[in-house]
């Protein structure tokens, strides 16, 4: 089968159920507060001129929003949203296919875009910059250059690593919004807007204790949400309560803090391994088994911003807060 490069969100409703529980405008979208005031002036602005918003780029840590907050913006201007990522464009032809297909003021949401090959960031600044297109036709010396208009439209690109984006690409963003980590408060407002749309009775303390293990994240939280959620079903009579959801989150392997087993490994493994650090992202992640990528952009940097883990020149450390955590000893150093 073909791959599809580009999707409309009509297009993915498989998804239909994720998509559901998503916010569709800035009011309704919880959090991200410097972010919200900031993309609430920009679209207000652009529909006064009739303008299109300007290429807008959203970096920070896996399954805090940028995907969600790509529709909001969509949804806010009152134009289609086309999505694609980094790695499904493979060749320049692949980014031209899509250029060419929007319809005036469109957004095009490409995730994981630090992933996209340099070879097809260069079709993307004369796009980004002059809308229009520079295609090579013919090879040789009878090669020649065509420029072609595209119809007017915004970037919106996002990426866990804002520092793996090339300087000319992250230039040719206007705006640029670095998301958080949500607080306890947000997160527990979410449990219960998705408890809300999912028909489900939580107790006050369940959707706490839910907020605070969720690593400062709404899809974590909403995943332990329906988890709970079955066991509440089968073992209960479909309320959480506070013991259920303390009980479901055991048995889902997930502590007090939120961290789960993979966390417990890279902790407990450069404790045991590495006497506590300093040792090298690639020798914690060739001894526990996991992908470096994995490490760096999904676990450390929760476990950076709680204090867990700290990095330095010779490597990551793991603090005393994590021999606390489990109950050990803290090394003499
Ligand atoms: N669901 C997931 N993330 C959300 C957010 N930031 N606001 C409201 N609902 C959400």
């Amino acid at each position: 089968m073909e791959e599809r490069v580009v999707s409309s969100e009509a297009e993915t409703s498989d998804h239909s159920f994720e998509l559901s529980l998503r916010p569709q405008t800035l009011n309704q979208y919880i959090g991200q507060d410097k972010v919200k005031d900031n993309l609430s002036i920009f679209i207000e602005a652009a529909r006064m001129r009739q303008e299109t918003l300007d290429h807008v780029l959203l970096y920070g840590p896996p399954g805090l929003g940028k995907t969600t907050l790509a529709a909001v913006i969509a949804n806010e201007m009152g134009v289609n949203l086309r999505t694609t990522s980094g790695p499904a464009i493979e060749r320049p032809g692949d980014l031209a296919a899509i250029l060419t297909s929007l319809e005036p003021g469109d957004v095009l949401f490409i995730d994981e875009i630090h992933r996209l090959p340099r070879s097809i960031e260069e079709v993307l600044y004369p796009a980004m910059e002059d809308f229009c297109l520079d295609i090579v036709i013919g090879n040789g010396p009878s090669a020649r250059s065509v420029r072609l208009d595209l119809p007017p439209f915004t970037l919106v690109g996002a990426t866990t690593r804002a520092g793996a984006l090339s300087a000319p690409l992250r230039d040719r963003f206007g705006v640029l919004c670095r998301l958080e980590y949500y607080n306890e408060e947000q997160l527990r407002e979410i449990v219960i807007r998705t408890s809300d749309i999912l028909d489900t009775v939580i107790d006050g303390m369940a959707s706490v204790e839910l907020a605070r293990r969720s690593r400062g994240t709404p899809r974590i939280a909403n995943r332990l949400l329906r988890r709970v959620r079955d066991f509440a079903q089968v073992r209960g009579n479909g309320e959480i309560t506070a013991e259920l959801a303390s009980h479901a989150l055991e048995l889902l392997q997930v502590d007090r803090l939120g961290l789960d087993h993979i966390d417990h490994k890279l902790l407990r493994g450069i404790i045991e391994r590495f006497r506590g650090g300093p040792v090298g992202l690639d020798t914690i992640a060739a001894s526990i088994g996991e992908e470096s990528h994995t490490i760096e952009d999904v676990y450390e940097p929760y476990l950076l911003q709680i204090g867990f883990l700290q990095r330095t020149p010779r490597g990551r450390v793991v603090t005393s807060s994590v021999y606390e955590h489990f109950g050990m000893e803290i090394p003499d150093l």
